[in-house]
Parts: C-alpha cells; structure tokens; sequence
C-alpha cells in the first residue's frame, strides 16, 4: 500500500519506518528541512533504539519530503497525520500543526479512495474536527460536490462490495454499538476519503519494539472502509507472519494481536485512558512507597507482592520520582480539562498528577536532608532524559529537580549518555556542568541523584565513588 506520514517525530518516523520495512511503499514529510536532509542520508534525527539500523533496511521502501505536492496524496491509500502538539501556556494543545497538515491534505485528496489517520495527540473529539478541515479544503479545490448515497456511503464501495463478510452499518460507523452522543456528529461517507483514528501506545526507547509487537491495535472510524483499508495495512503486525528484522526479534510465544474496532471519539478515549491509568498506576506506588518508608516496609518487595497478582500485573509499578515525557502529564491534564468542558471533575487523575509532582521536590528535599546545607555543595545528577533509551527531556523531572537545587545554591553537575546536546540546546539559562563520562562527574562531589535509571550507572565503581557513605548516594529510581 501507499503511505504518506507527516511529521518525522518519535511517532510518524517510528510507524513509517516500520511500515516501510514490512514492505508499504511510504513517504515521510516533515516540513523541516534539516530532519529530512538527515533522513536522506539514513541518519535519525532523533534517539531511538535500532533506529538506524531499520532504517537502512527499509531505506528502499522509503521517500523523504519537504514538498507536499512531490507527496502524491491523490495516489496514496493511507495519511498518518502525526505532527506536534506542544503545549500553548495555558496547558491546551497547540493545534496549529495538525490543523496546516489536514488542509494541506484536504486540497489535494483526487481519485483513490484515502484514510487519513490522525496519529498526533489531540483532544477528544478532534476526529470530526480534523474531518471538517480536510473537507473545506478539499472544497476550495474540487468545485462540483461529489456524490453519495443518501444513507452515507457509497453504494460502490460499502463493504458487501468490497468483498467484507458483514453486513454494512449504513447509519453509522463500523460498530453499531458507538455512542448516540458521537452518532449526532457524523456527516455522509465521502467517496473520496474517510477519517480515522489509530492510537498509538509506543514507549520512546522502545518505539520499533512496540510497533512490531503491540499488546493491541485500535482503530476508530465511522467509516467501514477505513477499517478495512488500515486493517489490510496492519495485517502483516495482526498476523504476526513478517520476517522479524535480527535486531529486533519476536518475543517467544508472541502470536497474534488482538485488533479493537470502535468510533472515533471512543478510540480517542482509548489513548487517554490508558495513559491515564498508567501515570496513577505509577503514582498510586509512589504514595504506597511514602507510607512503606515511614513503616519500614520494602517498597520493591510491596510492588512485587501486589504486581503478581494478574488482575494488577507487575509492569509500572516501579516507585521513584514519578514519571515525566511527553504524553503522561499532557494526557492526564488533556483528559482533566475535556472532563471540566462537561461539568465534570476528575479527582483521581487530578491527585494522580498532584502525587507526581510533588515527588521531584521530595527528591530535592532528600537531598537537602542528607547535605544538611545545599549552598556551596556540589551535585551530580546521573541522567537527564525522562527515561533510558531516549535523548527526550519533555516534563523530564531532571529539569525541575536540578532548578530547585540551584535556586538553592547548589553547584549542579549532570550527566547522561544521549541526553546533554538537547538539555544544553533547550535550557541554555540553567548553570549546569555537564560531563560525558559518569566517572568524571561522580569524582569529588558531595552527592550523586540518580535521576535516569541508564543500565551503565550500574557500573560505576560504587565502593570508590561513595567514599564509606562521605558521598551521598540518593536513588530515584530505586536502581540500586
Ligand atoms: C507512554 C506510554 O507508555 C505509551 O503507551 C504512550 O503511547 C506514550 O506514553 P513513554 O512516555 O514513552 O510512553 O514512556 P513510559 O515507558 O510509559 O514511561 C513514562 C514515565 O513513567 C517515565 O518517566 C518513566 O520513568 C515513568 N515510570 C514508568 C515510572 O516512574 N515507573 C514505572 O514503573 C514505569
């Protein structure tokens, strides 16, 4: 199939090389010119595990753009809109990028049918929004409106003809159980195209790992053509019948991936939720491991003991500073603030960030608690990323954690393996020495905050660097 993807971040990248490499033809567009110029010659612009490597080996499959027009959209089966959403300062999500993207789209949707798959994060409900985008631009450019059935879709193309074995939901969407609220926004099936939502649960550092091997794949259309088309387009992931690329094996025993069908708003929902529930998952040890340390109770032990019961499982249950990234504090306040658009609070959510939070100062009062005294001391910070396996800093809890400990007078020390280019770049202002090699940094401070749990600080020389406890050790992320 032919894929066009917009935006060149950790998601449109990530998908677009897999996609490439289990054989779509697929065309990465980013409007920067510098990322692309990086992509032609197979360089990545961003940090990612075995992210090079694939590219080069779908680097046949691939086509890089600044150009929408050298984009074929009329010829193109799927779009995956996935650009930036930064935050504006009130907390909402900048839309800017997505809203130039569809139109950009919208003018040139011609001739093949094409589902346009809104993969960045937006609030709920942009589905129909984004639909409307891309149905007035492809008004400014196609006068004589095109036909369709009276019930929606297109006769020539329902899903009896195109050779589906069920029978075709022609009021709604494929799932005849979407919501009434959702059913008063729909509009007629266009001949041309159809809007889609396809959630994406990738990890940063684990990104190609997640796309080849999901838990599950989540489609939300109105439209049963979409369904269709993006299901054919992830067959090869649903089936698990591709060649696994050697630098990233299928997991022993991984077969099949359950496919969720739904509407759009119920698929937008998804994304949300499930991140939701996993920064309170997160955040509900965090205040299990407050009361643990004042009772004297092991916290990994505790997390163990509930994580191996299967109705709670034991992944993100690992206590510390809290999470950070791009999605978790963006989601949950995303989700906080459509819930307030309908009379609705969220307190659970709202405690859950509320606890995250006030970790990175129970980090830095830690510290001031072992030091005594900040002013004068020196500190190192192991790790900058907001996780391992990325050079990613968004609400990295490094970033607050070392402009408490310099608003108190510290002198701040930092290290991490991909990191320091991007913290360097991004918070210029901060006073922060930074140092490549971790052994360099640790050598005469009074303090070392694991900060990223990066599997090489495992092997540092702990007996020398901690000086028989003289060197305060403390550990965010409960590593050692
Ligand atoms: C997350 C979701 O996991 C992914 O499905 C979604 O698509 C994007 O957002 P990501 O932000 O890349 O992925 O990282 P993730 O591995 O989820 O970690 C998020 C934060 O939580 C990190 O700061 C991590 O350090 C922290 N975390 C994670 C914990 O503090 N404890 C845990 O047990 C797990």
């Amino acid at each position: 199939m032919k894929v066009l993807v917009i935006g060149t971040g950790y998601v449109g990248l990530n998908t677009g090389v897999v996609l490439a490499y289990l054989g779509h033809h697929v065309t990465c567009l980013d409007l920067n010119t510098q990322k692309i110029d990086s992509l032609k010659q197979g360089v990545p612009p961003i940090y990612e595990p075995n992210l090079e490597t694939m590219l080069t080996l779908a680097y046949d499959h691939l086509t890089f753009t600044t150009d929408y027009d050298q984009a074929d959209i009329p010829g193109t089966d799927v779009v995956f809109i996935a650009v930036g959403t930064p935050s504006n300062k009130d907390g909402s999500a900048n839309l800017d990028y997505v809203s130039q993207a569809a139109h950009s789209v919208g003018q040139r949707l011609n001739g093949n049918f094409t589902v346009i798959v809104n993969k960045s994060t937006v609030p709920i409900g942009s589905g129909n929004w984004v639909a409307t985008l891309i149905r007035d631009a492809y008004k400014e450019t196609h006068t004589a409106p095109p036909q369709s059935t009276p019930a929606g879709i297109p006769s020539s193309l329902s899903r009896e003809t195109s050779g589906g074995d069920k029978s075709v939901n022609l009021s709604g969407g494929p799932d005849s159980s979407r919501s009434d609220a959702n059913a008063g926004l729909l509009r007629p099936a266009h001949k041309n195209y159809a809007i889609a939502s396809n959630p994406e649960f990738l990890r940063q550092g684990s990104a190609l790992y997640d796309t080849f091997y999901p838990d599950r794949i989540v489609l939300g259309a109105e439209d049963p053509r979409a369904i269709d088309t993006l299901t054919n387009l992830y067959r090869p992931i649903l089936n698990q019948d591709f060649a696994a690329p050697e630098c990233l094996p299928r997991p022993e025993g991984f077969s099949a991936v359950p496919l969720v069908t739904c509407d759009l708003a119920s698929a937008e929902m998804i994304k949300y939720a499930a991140n939701s529930f996993l920064a309170l998952k997160i955040s509900y040890i965090n205040e299990i491991a407050h009361l643990a340390e004042k009772v004297g109770a092991d916290i990994t032990q505790i997390a163990r003991g509930i994580g191996l019961d299967s109705r709670i499982g034991p992944r993100f249950l690992n206590a510390g500073i809290g999470w950070g990234g791009s999605c978790f504090g963006k989601d949950t306040a995303a989700l906080i603030s459509t819930a307030c658009e309908y009379n609705l609070e969220m307190p659970i959510i709202q405690a859950a960030r509320e606890v995250n939070y006030k970790l990175r100062e129970d980090f830095v009062m830690r510290a001031q608690q072992e030091l005594k005294i900040l002013k004068g001391k020196t500190v190192t910070l192991l790790g900058l990323a907001f996780k391992p396996n990325t050079d990613d800093l968004r609400d990295a809890p490094a970033i607050d954690i070392a402009k408490m400990l310099l608003l108190r007078g510290a002198k701040v020390r930092a290290t991490d393996p991909v990191a320091i280019p991007n913290m360097q770049n991004q918070y210029p202002e901060l006073g922060i020495e930074y140092y490549e090699d971790p052994a360099e940094a640790v050598r005469d401070t009074d303090a070392v905050l694991l900060v990223t749990e990066w599997p090489i600080y495992k092997k540092l020389d702990w007996k020398n660097i901690l000086k028989d406890g003289q060197v305060k050790l403390i550990d965010g992320r409960n590593f050692f």
